[in-house]
């Protein structure tokens, strides 16, 4: 259930270029959170909440991870936060990632960017079962860019990709499907264009995508974050009824 909180910071760390690790206490998310779902952060001096993805929660220590980078002038706020602060959340929001069914399968995780966060809580949930599979690609603009890697290995197999070619194979994360096979269900976030062809590419497996949008309200009031279903007879809100869709649910 949706509950105004509030977080005090125990870490705010770089792992990688303008991009940010920050876990704080709030017992209630740790340990009712789901993987894919969001918490709307009210930075201080600023007026909106930025929607930002859990990448972790350790329910002893009641402690959650977010992961951010810094693309505005509420990120860099939310960077300057110290050890002690304490944040505003709204969440934990939307619906998460669809996890039955998955005994004895195969499961393929894809994150491009900043939208690699939510799946590695996803992977970690999955790990609890070892008869389930986990392969993991990975995608970065460059080598100063990439983080979780070391995480994600221990989970399972995984690929990296760099735009640039600076670290793993050069390229897309598409460039990556090719050598891979028997997958039994994915999970895919990051940048729409990414997202379009990872769908496209694997049609024929059952998916599940997290669509990252800015957002208002952030509670489906407002409609900043509508997508039109595939058919474009109806829309879905992101906030409420996403940020995780049925591959080919919605069109991006
Ligand atoms: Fe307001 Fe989704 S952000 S309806």
């Amino acid at each position: 259930m949706l509950k105004l909180l509030k977080g005090k910071v125990t870490l705010v760390k770089q792992i990688a270029k303008e991009t940010l690790e920050m876990t704080f206490q709030n017992e209630y998310i740790a340990k009712t959170a789901l993987p894919g779902q969001f918490l709307h952060i009210l930075v201080k001096e600023t007026m909106l909440r930025r929607p930002i993805s859990i990448a972790n929660v350790n329910e002893e220590e009641s402690t959650v991870t977010i992961i951010f980078k810094i693309v505005g002038s509420g990120t860099k706020r939310l960077a300057n936060y110290q050890v002690n602060e304490t944040i505003n959340i709204l969440g934990p929001s939307g619906a998460g990632f669809p996890m039955e069914n998955l005994c004895n399968k195969k499961v393929l995780l894809i994150g491009g960017g900043v939208g690699i966060p939510p799946l590695y809580f996803l992977g970690k949930k999955l790990a609890e079962d070892p008869s389930i599979s986990i392969l993991t690609i990975l995608g970065f603009q460059s080598k100063e860019y990439r983080f979780y890697v070391e995480q994600f290995e221990s989970l399972g197999e995984t690929t990296v990709t760099t735009d640039d070619g600076t670290f793993g194979k050069k390229g897309f994360v598409t460039n990556a499907l090719d050598d891979l096979s028997d997958i039994d269900r994915y999970y895919t976030c990051g940048p729409t264009p990414m997202l379009r062809s990872v769908t496209e590419r694997l049609k024929h497996i059952e998916g599940y995508i997290s669509l990252e949008e800015y957002m208002g309200c952030g509670v489906g009031a407002c409609f900043a974050c509508v997508v039109p279903t595939s058919d474009g007879k109806s829309y879905r809100k992101i906030c409420q009824d996403g940020p995780v869709f049925i591959a080919n649910e919605v069109k991006i």
